[in-house]
């Protein structure tokens, strides 16, 4: 299982026993696979008056120590919890008084809140038993690390934002709270919804990419799918949305590190993603472990208290990042554990995750009269509301038979998901014909590369309670596929991914060379992304690029399948090897999912939702830039302008643009775009300015299947601002819709512009729509060409 990134990964200088959690194995059964939910429960679901009155009996009730368990978290390390798993495990030690805590102890006396990454229906029923009949019988609730697919495995999630299939998101998301709520996990430490520009940032593969409003589109997919229509059915689980706020800007793209933005920047970039996953009804969020301008996130008002709670209304609960309340002390912020407690509690973190701050320090601050009683209740309430609302108190145990291996009925759905993740990024072209699809008629493929027959490889960060005889990896599948067809696969690893042997070069090369094609599986392993997966480098790890170069050396046509938890910088490929496909790490059903698309069962449909570099010094890169007083060309920023070529701004040694930029992904067939319209040409201030405004104009644009067979299209709509008081991206995405068309087949697609589409956040961060121009594109990416344009009128 994976529910840590990795153990290593935590950071050394812990005062504490950092913690690994443990797998338990079980019987197979399949969940049943319900209708996903399709409508949001409202955020007012959580703070109804008849759970604020069950709130109310209740505090009444509770002692300090019980209170204060609401507010701890811990995992079951070293708990005497009777199941065999704990036995010689570490017990953690409470940082202030050295003493031992254990977790089963305090379940006992109803002073554990919730549990992290306990996995196993019979483990979190003892500790659920335990809670449940102490004193109060106030249910734990158990949180995991279920980031893409608990048993089942669906792709990371920067590959299913890739999909721009919202509903294909929410489904997967809602089997994921299927299976996972079998084993008594209630709530998920998931969405992650911080935009990633920065392709160095490892964490790009927990999210959905650059984009604002493709992010928020998607944040709200997964708390539909994880929380259902009503958060208290047994099988919804309550969203923890990470990591608020900003963590995706840290600066280099190293992990942890400092962000420094402008309110501007924050609302109009950072936040929308957290913003929608509120609207939705997200029941609790989790504070970041970056500090932005210079006030670490898990200590910061401005965030938790103005922005959250009062701007927003948002009713549920913060739980810190892991140990993020004792890092304020390495921050400098906080010079002692009590302060550090003090500043967190107060600025809206409710629930210390491993820090084990809270438990001795509140005590110690209320006595003193440092902190008051009412801001200790009003953490508790928020916490029991939450356990209310997710009807914990009426099945506080786990649903169902477990599931404790991939669901045979979610497959078609996880192979479905994966093959909407893929991105073609080449096809032949400058007078090469498409490599892709494979023919049927192909009698050798070569299959070559260290992620080719590699199960945990297919995973991606966060494998869940994976279970990895389930993966169907590329060798499996392509076997299958080969053995079908009556031709053959020959497989060579070649390399591993990071080494500097050569040794498996000639047998690949062998391979190659008897193939009619190759398919070449290269890139990162999956624990080169994710937490503490930052990179300086981009390109091909290890000695993978020479491999490469050799194989297309042979003068076999070769196919590259990219596996990465972010965008690569694939110039060498781009110029020499005949296709290449972004195949993300496209978890259980990766080899069947490959088989389909390299085949042509299925178009490849996907769109880059973070783009790829040409070089690394590129880094941040993303299409929706500011312009510059001395700009470097159109709105791609790749074609210099006539005249001075120097004193602009791009670099003089690689073009500003992307090799392959946001929105960009081809498919088997082509799509051609005309007849950009719009419902009126001049929107009146008074009209435009209302922030309830939902049409204010609409676009229409037909699109059409040129190709010779059926493929889907995902239709973006970008828009652009001139003249406004404060300067506005070159575009920016404000619409997008999968369209599925025949061969020859067209299209009208319409798009609503309304006030979230048009404003923009000004000095005093307000968001307004001032009389200005506006240019709209409709096209397949963010290079889009058609346009029309319109304007608000004083
Ligand atoms: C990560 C979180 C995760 C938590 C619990 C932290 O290190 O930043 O994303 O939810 O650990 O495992």
């Amino acid at each position: 299982m994976n529910f840590q990134p990795r153990s290593g990964s935590r950071p050394r200088s812990l005062l504490l026993c950092a913690a690994v959690a443990l797998a338990v194995a079980g019987v197979a059964v399949a969940a049943p696979a319900d209708a996903p939910a399709t409508v949001a429960p409202s955020n007012a679901q959580l703070a109804s008056p008849q759970i604020e009155r069950k709130v109310d009996a209740l505090l009444a009730k509770m002692t300090l120590a019980e209170k204060i368990g609401q507010l701890m978290q811990y995992n079951d390390q070293g708990s005497s919890a009777p199941t065999a798993a704990d036995a010689g495990a570490a017990i953690a030690v409470n940082p202030e008084t050295r003493d031992h805590v254990d977790a089963y102890d305090l379940a006992k006396k109803g002073e554990l809140g919730s549990m992290l990454n306990v996995i196993g229906a019979d483990k979190t029923r003892r500790f659920q038993e335990a809670a449940m009949h102490s004193r109060l019988g106030i249910p734990i609730l158990f949180g995991a690390d279920v980031i893409h697919g608990y048993r089942t495995i669906y792709p990371v999630p920067l590959g299913l934002s890739a999909s721009w299939d919202p509903q294909l998101v929410q489904d997967v998301s809602h089997m994921s709270a299927v299976e996972a709520t079998t084993g008594g996990v209630k709530w998920f430490y998931s969405p992650m919804v911080d935009i990633s520009r920065d392709a160095r940032w490892g964490r790009s593969t927990e999210g959905a990419g650059e984009d604002a409003f493709l992010g928020s589109a998607m944040a709200r997919a997964y708390i539909r799918g994880y929380q259902g229509t009503d958060l208290s059915r047994p099988d919804s689980v309550a969203a923890s949305v990470k990591h608020f706020a900003a963590y995706g800007a840290a600066e280099a793209g190293r992990e942890y590190n400092t962000t420094d933005m402008s309110d501007i920047r924050l609302r109009q970039i950072y936040l929308p993603p957290y913003k929608a996953a509120v609207e939705a009804g997200a029941a609790t969020m989790m504070s970041s472990f970056n500090a932005l301008n210079g006030v670490p996130a898990t200590a910061d008002p401005y965030l938790m208290t103005d922005i959250l709670r009062k701007e927003w209304g948002f009713d549920g609960f913060v739980v810190s990042d892991y140990t993020a309340i004792m890092e304020l002390t390495h921050h400098g912020i906080a010079l002692d554990a009590a302060t550090a407690t003090k500043k967190a509690l107060e600025a809206g973190v409710e629930v210390d995750m491993m820090s084990h701050f809270y438990d001795t320090q509140i005590p110690k601050l209320l006595k003193e009269g440092k902190l008051s009683m009412a801001t200790v209740d009003e953490a508790v309430r928020r916490v029991l509301r939450v356990k209310f609302a997710l009807g914990l108190f009426e099945h506080p145990y786990a649903r169902g038979t477990e599931v404790t291996q991939a669901v045979d009925a979610h497959r078609p759905l996880a192979r479905r998901a994966a093959e909407e993740s893929f991105v073609l990024l080449k096809n032949g072209g400058a007078g090469q014909a498409p490599l892709l699809p494979l023919s049927s008629s192909v009698k050798k493929l070569a299959l070559i590369g260290p992620l080719a027959d590699d199960a945990s490889e297919m995973q991606g960060a966060w494998g869940g309670a994976q279970h990895l005889p389930d993966v169907v990896t590329l060798r499996g599948g392509l076997a299958a596929r080969m053995k079908k067809l009556g031709g053959e696969l020959l497989y060579a690893k070649g390399t591993d991914v990071l080494t500097d042997s050569q040794a498996g070069f000639a047998a690949a090369k062998q391979a190659a060379a008897q193939a009619d094609v190759v398919v070449m599986a290269l890139g990162e392993s999956s624990s080169m992304s994710g937490e503490a997966g930052s990179r300086a480098h981009l390109d091909l790890p290890g000695n993978q690029q020479q491999l490469l170069e050799a194989i297309v050396a042979t003068g076999k046509p070769v196919v590259l399948l990219a596996f990465s938890g972010r965008p690569l910088v694939l110039d060498w490929a781009d110029q020499h090897v005949g296709a290449i496909m972004e195949t993300w790490f496209p978890g259980t059903e990766a080899g069947n999912a490959v088989a389909n698309v390299l085949f042509g069962d299925v178009a490849p449909s996907g769109k880059l939702t973070m783009s790829f570099p040409r070089a690394v010094g590129q880094e941040p890169l993303y299409y929706n830039q500011f312009p510059t007083g001395r700009p470097a060309g159109d709105a791609d920023l790749s074609k210099p302008p006539a005249g001075d070529t120097r004193f602009i701004s791009r670099y003089i040694d690689v073009p500003n643009s992307a090799l392959y930029p946001f929105g960009y992904g081809l498919s088997y067939t082509t799509f051609d775009y005309s007849g950009v319209q719009l419902s009126r040409k001049r929107v009146p201030l008074a009209e435009a300015n209302r922030s309830g405004a939902k049409d204010l104009v609409t676009v229409t644009a037909t699109v059409k299947n040129t190709g010779k067979r059926a493929g889907t299209e995902v239709v973006q709509l970008y828009v652009r601002n001139l003249g406004a008081s404060v300067e506005q991206p070159v575009r920016s995405l404000q619409g997008f819709q999968r369209v599925t068309l025949k061969a020859g087949e067209s299209r009208q697609v319409t798009f609503k512009l309304g006030f979230p589409e048009l404003s923009f956040y000004n000095v005093k961060s307000q968001p307004v729509v001032e009389p200005t121009h506006y240019t709209v594109w409709v096209g397949g990416s963010s290079l889009a060409t058609q346009q029309a344009d319109f304007d608000v009128t004083p």
